[in-house]
C-alpha cells in the first residue's frame, strides 16, 4: 500500500542493550550509565537500557539492575528492558523497570539457538510475564526476529511473521517490533512484508529494526515509511550485533537514521549532533570505529549543518 510518508518518527534507542550486549570487553555501570545519559541529553524518548537474561548467556548485560539504578530518568522517556520470561520480568520489577520487551522468533532454529526453546514454547513463556505485567500496569513491547532471513534456515515465510506478531498483539503487546536480525533484507522484501502483516494489524502497532549486516537498513527504513511504519529501532554509532547471529553487524546508526529523517522534515525531536557526540565518547571508550556514516563525515572534513531541513515540497 502506497502512503504519505509520516510526519513523525519516534525512534527506539537500543544501543546500550542491543549494542552493548555483544561486546566482549568488560563494560563499566559507570560507563553504561553515562551513555545513557547522553542519549536522554540527547533528546530520545524511548531508550532500551538492559536486559534482564541469562548472565550465562550474554554476561555483558548482568549488570542491568545497578545500569538502572545509576541512570538519570527524564520523565516522558521510556527507559526499558528486554524480559525473556517471568523471572526476567521480575528482576525488571525489581529494579523499577517500567516497561518491557519481549523477543520471539520467526525461525525456529534462532529461537532455540537465542531462547533455548521452540516459538510455541517462547510463547508460553509469556503467558504468565504478561499477566504479571499487567498486574502492575507495566506495559510489554514485542518483538519478532529473523523476520527477513534466518541465519540457520534461510528465507522466512511472511505469514509466519504475521502469526507471531498477531500472537504477540493478542497477548498484550501494544507494538510489535520486526527485526531483520541479520541485516540481509532488500527494500522490496520490506515493503512487501509490513504490506502482507499490515493487512490484519495496524501500521501505528508495527515497529522496524534493521540491522545493517548487508549495508540495506537505512532503505529498509525508507521502505517502512512509504509503508506508513513511524516507529524504528537504531542504535548509536551502528553498536552491536546479535551474540546469537554470527557476523550480523549493528543495529542501523542512530545518526544515520536522523540524517535520513532530518533531510525529509520528519520530525523526531533528537539532536543529532548530541548523538553524535555520543557515539564519539563510546566508540572511544571502547577503542573502535564508529559505525556511522554520518557520525565519521560530521567530524571528519565533509562536515555539513545537521539541523533539520524544510520538507521538500
Ligand atoms: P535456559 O538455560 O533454557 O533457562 O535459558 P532455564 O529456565 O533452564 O534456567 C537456566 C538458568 O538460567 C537457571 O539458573 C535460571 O535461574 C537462569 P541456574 O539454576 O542454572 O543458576 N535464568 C535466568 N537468569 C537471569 N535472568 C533470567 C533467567 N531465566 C532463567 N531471565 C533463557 C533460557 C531465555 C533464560 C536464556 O536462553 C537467555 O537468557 N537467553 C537470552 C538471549 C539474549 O539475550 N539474546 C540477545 C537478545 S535478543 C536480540 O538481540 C534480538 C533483538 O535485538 C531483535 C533482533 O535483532 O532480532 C531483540
Ligand atoms: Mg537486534
Amino acid at each position: 500500500m502506497n502512503q504519505s510518508l509520516p510526519t513523525q518518527v519516534r525512534l527506539v534507542e537500543v544501543g546500550p542493550r542491543d549494542g552493548l550486549q555483544n561486546e566482549k570487553q568488560p563494560i563499566s555501570v559507570a560507563d553504561k550509565v553515562r551513555l545513557v545519559d547522553d542519549l536522554t541529553d540527547a533528546g530520545l524518548r524511548y531508550i532500551e537500557v538492559g536486559s534482564f537474561v541469562s548472565p550465562k548467556w550474554v554476561p555483558q548485560m548482568a549488570g542491568s539492575a545497578e545500569v538502572f539504578a545509576g541512570i538519570r530518568q527524564r520523565p516522558g522517556v521510556i527507559y526499558a528492558a528486554l524480559a525473556p520470561n517471568l523471572k526476567g520480568l521480575d528482576a525488571a520489577l525489581a529494579a523499577g523497570v517500567k516497561e518491557v520487551a519481549v523477543f520471539a522468533a520467526a525461525s525456529e532454529s534462532f529461537s532455540q539457538k537465542n531462547i533455548n526453546c521452540s516459538i510455541a514454547e517462547s510463547l508460553a513463556r509469556f503467558a504468565p510475564l504478561m499477566q504479571q505485567a499487567q498486574r502492575h500496569g507495566m506495559r510489554v513491547r514485542g518483538y519478532v526476529s529473523c523476520v527477513l532471513g534466518c541465519p540457520y534456515e534461510g528465507a522466512v515465510p511472511p505469514e509466519q511473521v504475521a502469526s507471531i506478531a498477531t500472537e504477540l498483539l493478542s497477548m498484550g503487546c501494544y507494538e510489535v517490533c520486526l527485526a531483520d536480525t541479520i541485516g540481509v533484507g532488500t527494500a522490496g522484501e520490506t515493503r512487501s512484508l509490513f504490506d502482507f502483516v499490515g493487512r490484519d494489524i495496524s501500521r501505528q502497532q508495527l515497529a522496524g529494526h534493521f540491522h545493517d549486516t548487508y549495508g540495506q537498513a537505512l532503505t529498509n527504513i525508507y521502505a517502512g515509511l512509504l509503508e506508513g511504519i513511524s516507529v524504528f529501532d537504531s542504535s548509536v554509532a551502528g553498536l552491536g550485533g546479535c551474540p546469537y547471529a554470527a557476523g550480523a553487524t549493528g543495529n542501523v546508526a542512530t545518526e544515520d537514521v536522523l540524517y535520513l529523517l532530518n533531510g525529509l522534515g520528519i520530525h523526531t525531536g533528537v539532536d543529532l549532533d548530541q548523538v553524535i557526540a555520543a557515539g564519539q565518547r563510546i566508540c572511544t571508550l571502547l577503542d573502535k570505529p564508529n559505525g556511522s556514516r554520518v557520525a565519521r563525515a560530521s567530524v571528519g572534513s565533509v562536515a555539513v549543518s545537521s539541523r533539520p531541513r524544510r520538507r521538500p515540497v
